[in-house]
C-alpha cells in the first residue's frame, strides 16, 4: 500500500478529495498531513479522519534551507512513498525537491506553462483568456515547471470574478488530483528523464 503524505497551508479541499478517494484503502493511504500554518483548516479535516498531523512553522528570519531541513525531518518521519503538495504555499529549495524527485507532485491552478506563481485566476481574466484550469505535475527544482501528468480545463465567462473562476477550477482539481495520486500508487504513472509515462506511454514534454 502506498504511503501518501500531504502538505498543505490552507483549506485542504484537495486533501479531502484525496482522503475520500483512498477510502477503500485499495491503492493508498494518507499517513500524514504537514502544514506550515497552525490554523490551516486542512488539519481539522485530517483529525476528522484520524490522520496524524505535524506543523512546521517558519521561524522569524529563518533561511529557506534551514526551514526545508526541518521540513525534511518531518517528512521522513512518515516514510512516505508519495508526497502530495495540496495548496502548500511555500517555494521549496532544489535540495529538498531533489531528495524526492519522482515522488513529489503538485497541483497548480492554471493551465501550465501558463501562469506559474500566484494570482493565476485574476491573471487569466486580465489576459482575456476564454479557458483556464488546473495542472497536476511532478515537482522539479524549477517553480511550477515539472512534467505535467494531467490537466483539466474550465471555461472563463465574461462576467467571472477571480472567485467564480477559482471555484470552478477547484471542482476540477478535486476530480483530477485523486486520479493522478491513484495512478502513481498503482505504479501506472511515473516520471523518468523529466517526462511522465502513463502505462508505459510518454505523455510528451508538456502533458
Ligand atoms: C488549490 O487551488 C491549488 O491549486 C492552489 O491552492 C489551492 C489550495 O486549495 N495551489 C497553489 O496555488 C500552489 N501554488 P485547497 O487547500 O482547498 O486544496
Amino acid at each position: 500500500n502506498c504511503r501518501i503524505l500531504v502538505l498543505i497551508s490552507g483549506s485542504g479541499s484537495n486533501l479531502q478529495a484525496i482522503i475520500d478517494s483512498c477510502d477503500d484503502h485499495l491503492h493508498g493511504e494518507v499517513v500524514g498531513v504537514i502544514s506550515n500554518k497552525p490554523d490551516a483548516y486542512g488539519l481539522i479535516r485530517a483529525h476528522n479522519h484520524e490522520i496524524d498531523t505535524s506543523c512546521v512553522i517558519a521561524r522569524k528570519g529563518e533561511e529557506r534551507n534551514e526551514y526545508d531541513a526541518r521540513l525534511k525531518v518531518a517528512i521522513d518521519r512518515y516514510q512516505p512513498d508519495l508526497i502530495v503538495l495540496a495548496g502548500f504555499m511555500r517555494i521549496l529549495t532544489p535540495e529538498l525537491v531533489n531528495a524526492y524527485l519522482g515522488k513529489m507532485v503538485n497541483i497548480h491552478p492554471s493551465l501550465l506553462p501558463k501562469y506559474p506563481g500566484l494570482d493565476t485566476h485574476q491573471r487569466a481574466i486580465d489576459a482575456g483568456d476564454n479557458e483556464h484550469g488546473a495542472s497536476v505535475h511532478f515537482v522539479i527544482p524549477e517553480l511550477d515547471a515539472g512534467p505535467i501528468a494531467l490537466q483539466a480545463k474550465v471555461p472563463v465567462y465574461r462576467e467571472d470574478t477571480a472567485e467564480d473562476l477559482a471555484q470552478r477550477v477547484h471542482q476540477q482539481e478535486h476530480a483530477i488530483y485523486p486520479m493522478v495520486v491513484k495512478w502513481i500508487c498503482q505504479k501506472r504513472l511515473i516520471m523518468k528523464n523529466g517526462q511522465c509515462y502513463l502505462d508505459g506511454e510518454s505523455l510528451g514534454e508538456q502533458g
